[in-house]
């Protein structure tokens, strides 16, 4: 698979060199040329695989070399050594579960090492990445900003990968207490992994990472390489969830259409399920739930993109003004609205109904969801409402409930369990420098 520029076809690269570079020199995006077409046939076999075989086989075709079959088996199996349930309120699962209920699951992605979805975009990065970079001498360093989950998942894949360092940027004050823990233990601050605790928001973090990227001297000393979803190698491995999880769903509710609500904020998550749908996976429609900070949903709604300033949520990870993806998406439909329409519904929702939302479904169901995925059901149910039920709806759960629990045991009056991955880092102690929103600081520390 080669990959080009959204900002000039002409400039081409492969996987290795979109991964390792992060963004194309001209600033613009990497996307896949010419994304695989699965007859029926095809997708019923991968649809019988275990969901690391599918994922080495879809990989197959959105790499080149020097990746053998045998490695992309061995990176998937080693990736994704934990379970992809899909399961009812109720406690049934896809296999388990009656046509009564048929219509409404939860597709749990966070049953990784760091809770949250980004697992499977980082592990499948962190492992290509090293891949690439086998008997080379050449060493990265990698910059990530975070709003919580994807520090931690990508500091988790590549602890104690050879030449890669990772400098993880977090906002003071602007992530949940459990994810400030994951992130600032990881490695127990002697190995390649870094968290730096920025005076600023999220978005002065994200401004450091690309002001350092703009910074050709850094760049090059530093061989500074990007782990945000702007970055294809994440993109990618989030296609492989819903081409296999669809395949399940529809084997298991052959009559039904098959519609998946993705709780949405820079739209990568949602770039990865278009992607698979284009594939030929069996879905039917992508319901879109934005928590206030909504440009994608009113642009499903107006036709009009105004991207703008986030403000706080109670779903920080979602709190996203300028969605990076929305030109991946735009790409995926030839810019044709009227296309994307018929696929992508949305709704958005504030934080007093997310919270109202939380304790219902905890009080008819005692389900506890993360406040991002409650965002992703409400669309759900929206969705629903309007169109009737007579879909399987596969609502996804992008991050264990624990990891927000300082703002969602309040909400439902009552603790939330906490998982054993989560258990082992609270009694380590944090390791993080305290940097401020300032390039200079940073360059400082890379050097030092
Ligand atoms: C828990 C959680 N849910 C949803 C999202 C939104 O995903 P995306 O930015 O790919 O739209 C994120 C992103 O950080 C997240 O961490």
């Amino acid at each position: 698979m080669k990959y080009y520029s959204l900002k000039n076809e002409s400039v081409i690269v492969t996987f290795g060199e979109a991964l390792l570079a992060g963004l194309a020199p001209d600033g613009g995006l990497w996307m896949p040329r010419g994304l695989p077409q699965f007859t029926p046939r095809e997708t019923a076999r991968l649809g019988a695989m275990c969901f690391a075989d599918c994922a080495a086989c879809l990989a197959r075709f959105f790499v080149d070399t020097p990746f053998t079959d045998a490695d992309l088996k061995r990176i998937c199996h080693d990736a994704y050594d934990y379970p992809v349930p899909m399961r009812t309120f109720d406690g049934y699962h896809l296999d388990s579960a009656t046509p009564e209920v048929a219509g409404a699951f939860v597709l749990e992605l966070f049953h990784g090492p760091t809770l949250a979805f980004k697992d499977f975009a980082a592990r499948f990065m962190a492992r290509s990445a090293s891949r690439l970079m086998q008997n080379s001498d050449e060493t990265r360093t990698i910059l990530v900003a975070t709003s919580g989950d994807t520090g931690g998942a990508i500091g988790e894949a590549f602890l104690n990968q050879a030449g890669i360092e990772v400098y993880i940027l977090f906002p003071q004050g602007g992530v949940s207490k459990v994810q400030r823990q994951q992130l600032t233990t990881i490695g127990n601050g002697l190995s390649n992994v870094h968290a730096l605790s920025v005076a600023g928001t999220f978005d002065d973090c994200q401004q450091m990472v690309k002001d350092a990227f703009a910074d050709d001297r850094l760049m090059k000393k530093h061989k500074l390489m990007s782990a945000n979803s702007i970055n294809v190698g994440r993109v990618v491995p989030q296609s492989f969830y819903y081409f296999w999880t669809s395949l399940q769903a529809k084997a298991a509710y052959v009559e039904r259409d098959i519609v998946y609500a993705v709780p949405s904020g820079n739209l990568g998550n949602l770039t990865g399920g278009l992607m698979a749908w284009k594939m030929g996976a069996p879905i039917d429609h992508f319901v879109i739930g934005n928590n206030i900070n909504d440009p994608f949903v009113e642009y499903l709604n107006t036709g009009k993109y105004r991207p703008r300033d986030a403000v706080p949520t109670l779903s920080n990870a979602m709190d996203i003004g300028r969605p990076n993806n929305f030109p991946r998406i735009m790409e995926l439909f030839d810019g044709n609205f009227e296309a994307l329409k018929k696929v992508c519904w949305g709704a958005s929702f504030p934080d007093e109904e997310t919270e109202r939302h939380l304790r219902r479904i905890h009080t008819e169901t005692g389900y506890v969801m993360c406040p991002h995925t409650a965002v992703g059901h409400l669309a759900m149910e929206a969705f629903k409402a309007e169109f009737g039920e007579t879909f399987t709806g596969i609502t996804v759960g992008t991050a264990h409930p624990a990891k927000f629990a300082d703002r969602v045991e309040p909400i439902l009056g009552q603790d939330i369990p906490m998982p054993n991955t989560l258990k082992n880092t609270v009694d380590r102690t944090p390791c993080f420098v305290e940097i401020a929103p300032d390039l200079d600081d940073l360059a400082e520390i890379l050097a030092s």
